[in-house]
């Protein structure tokens, strides 16, 4: 028998990724529209965890099913972390990606640390009542000085992953998950699941 989650995205690549890897245990994963809801709180926190349990509690309200929401960014510590949980909203506020890329390597004048991470919290939260249960990635590497590559999306063409040995602006998608922040929290969240199932 299928169980049945939904997750908060209607974003395409996120949602395969994730079917992907939990569809053969045997969970069924919907997203909003599959269902006919709509869901998008505002992003107010100051933190992933807060972020991403805005967003299943959101969601949580309206559906019959556990849920899954996660939140991510970029972070490059000679930054301090930024732009972090503002990683959509600064891209916004440089006028798109390019731009935004060409902004941080600025900021990056004169420093030798171009160490960056990807990093990713969901967030799983079985009824809107339940106490919420967290799974973290992170996803090593460094900021280009030249975006390299357009596969992908947001900032993988400035980003070179350490442990990928690869620019992700130039790998596929396959090559991308085996590596990405995202990937490692939903294998955390896959062990979980396959131990206490769903109560559902
Ligand atoms: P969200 O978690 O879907 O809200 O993503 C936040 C933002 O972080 C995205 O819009 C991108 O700017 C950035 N980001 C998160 N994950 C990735 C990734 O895998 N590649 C490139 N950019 C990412």
């Amino acid at each position: 028998m299928n169980i049945e989650i939904c997750l908060a995205t209607n974003n395409k690549g996120k949602l395969r990724e994730y079917r992907e890897i939990l569809a053969p245990m045997g969970f069924l994963i919907y997203s909003p529209s599959d269902i006919g809801i709509e869901s998008d709180p505002e992003e107010t926190a100051e933190t992933y965890r807060e972020n991403a349990y805005i967003k299943a509690l959101a969601l949580s309200k309206k559906v019959p099913y556990p849920v899954i929401a996660d939140d991510s960014g970029l972070e490059v510590n000679a930054l301090g972390g930024f732009p972090g949980l503002f990683s959509s909203r600064f891209a916004d506020s440089c006028g798109g990606y390019p731009a935004a890329y060409e902004e941080l390597n600025r900021r990056l004048e004169g420093k030798e640390d171009r160490s960056a991470q990807f990093r990713c919290c969901i967030c799983y939260l079985e009824n809107s009542a339940a106490k919420p249960l967290y799974f973290e990635g992170i996803c090593p590497g460094y900021l280009l000085e030249k975006a390299h590559g357009s596969n992908g999306f947001g900032y993988d063409p400035i980003f070179h992953s350490t442990e990928a040995n690869a620019d992700f602006g130039t790998v596929d998608e396959e090559t991308k998950n085996a590596f990405s922040h995202r990937s490692k929290a939903i294998a955390k969240l896959k062990i979980f699941l396959a131990i206490n199932g769903s109560s559902k």
